[in-house]
């Protein structure tokens, strides 16, 4: 099938391009650049020896979008593009609700207009907000708290609504936990701009000494080391995730949501330590106040996708670290180091 992957030349969309195009898919990718890279793509036809069609512009841009389903025989779409810093939403939610949500809307108008009714959704578990049990499941109340899962939670609902209003749609919201890694052959990966809001990017650039120490966010959580507790996952087991779900949505119809997470919680503390041994060396740290608005404890409850979607993670915490690290190491400077060569 020929599938529009959006925002494809970014961390989880590159990778899911690779799985997609490993599996016989050709891609067509728009993506506006504003936190990604092209050489991602070049990186992409390396790893696969496959094309990838690519349009450098913005989903806002309707003609655009016209010209794409136009010009291509779309078969399904699935939908990565989105601004997504938590911190920056809070402070700008304007951009946020007009470019992660009018952006959505121009996309399921033009699918509709040109007949194509199948899409995986890149949602967020910080729709489930702070809840009062773990592991989390589908079925619990969504309750995100800042302005960038406030707009993954009104997207799964205008998704809901358009599946009611029209059945043709199939539909799949994929909710991830904490992506980290990197393709094996350290070719592609995270790449943040400016300082790594995330954990894992910023052990790296510690590790690599691009940072000096990393700051851990609260040592009193109720937790087994008293640090934040997340649900990390592998970026490569989450690109399978995708592929799973773009078969469900062509054999299927409905609007179906599934937790993408291991259902193991690591603590900042054991992220840290495995890290340490896959490095052969310490990763000097310092505990600073929590930072406002993180939860204690997140990780999922992951059976759902393994009944419907035949779908598991697989890959562990130590490869998580050694992948990103080899990400890290192979690329100091991120894909800059490449954009000024080129
Ligand atoms: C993980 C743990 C921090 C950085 C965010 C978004 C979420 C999703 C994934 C998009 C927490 C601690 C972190 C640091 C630290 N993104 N930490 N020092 O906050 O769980 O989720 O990214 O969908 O929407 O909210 O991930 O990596 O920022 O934090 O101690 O320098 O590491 O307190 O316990 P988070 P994170």
């Amino acid at each position: 099938m020929n599938i529009l992957v959006t925002g494809g030349s970014g961390y989880i969309g590159s990778h899911t391009c690779i799985e997609l195009l490993n599996a016989g898919h050709t891609v067509t990718v728009i993506d506006n650049l504003s936190n990604s890279s092209h050489v991602a793509l070049q990186r992409v036809r390396k790893i696969t020896g496959k094309e990838v069609k690519f349009y450098h512009g913005d989903l806002l841009n309707r003609q655009l979008l016209e010209t794409i389903f136009s010009q291509n025989q779309i078969d399904a779409v699935i939908h990565f593009a989105g601004l997504k810093a938590v911190g920056e939403s809070v402070a700008k939610p304007f951009l946020y609700y007009h470019n992660n949500i009018t952006g959505t809307l121009l996309l399921c108008d033009v699918m509709e207009k040109y007949g194509v009714h199948q899409i995986v959704f890149s949602s967020s578990a910080t729709v489930y907000g702070a809840q009062k049990t773990v592991p989390l499941s589908e079925e619990l109340p969504l309750q995100a708290t800042n302005p960038y899962g406030k707009t993954k939670q009104m997207i799964e609902e205008i998704l809901q609504d358009l599946s009611i209003a029209n059945p043709k749609w199939s539909i799949a919201l994929l909710r991830y936990f904490n992506p980290v890694g990197a393709h094996e052959s350290g070719l592609i990966g995270e790449d943040p701009n400016g300082i790594p809001n995330n954990l894992v990017p910023f052990i790296t650039q510690v590790a690599s000494g691009r940072l000096q120490e990393l700051k851990v966010f609260g040592n009193q959580y109720k937790t087994h080391d008293g640090t934040g507790v997340r649900d990390y996952i592998h970026v490569v087991d989450l690109a399978y995730g995708h592929l799973r779900a773009l078969e469900s949505v062509v054999q299927n119809n409905g609007v179906h949501a599934y937790n993408l997470g291991t259902g193991i919680g690591y603590s900042v503390l054991d992220v840290v330590s495995a890290f340490e041994q896959v490095i052969g060396k310490p990763i000097p740290y310092k505990i600073v106040d929590p930072r406002p608005g993180d939860i204690a404890v997140s990780y999922a409850d992951p059976s759902k996708a393994k009944e419907e979607l035949n779908w598991k993670a697989t890959k562990g915490l130590y490869e998580m670290c050694e992948d990103a690290w080899r990400w890290q190491k192979t690329n100091p400077l991120g894909y800059e180091k490449e954009i000024q060569s080129v």
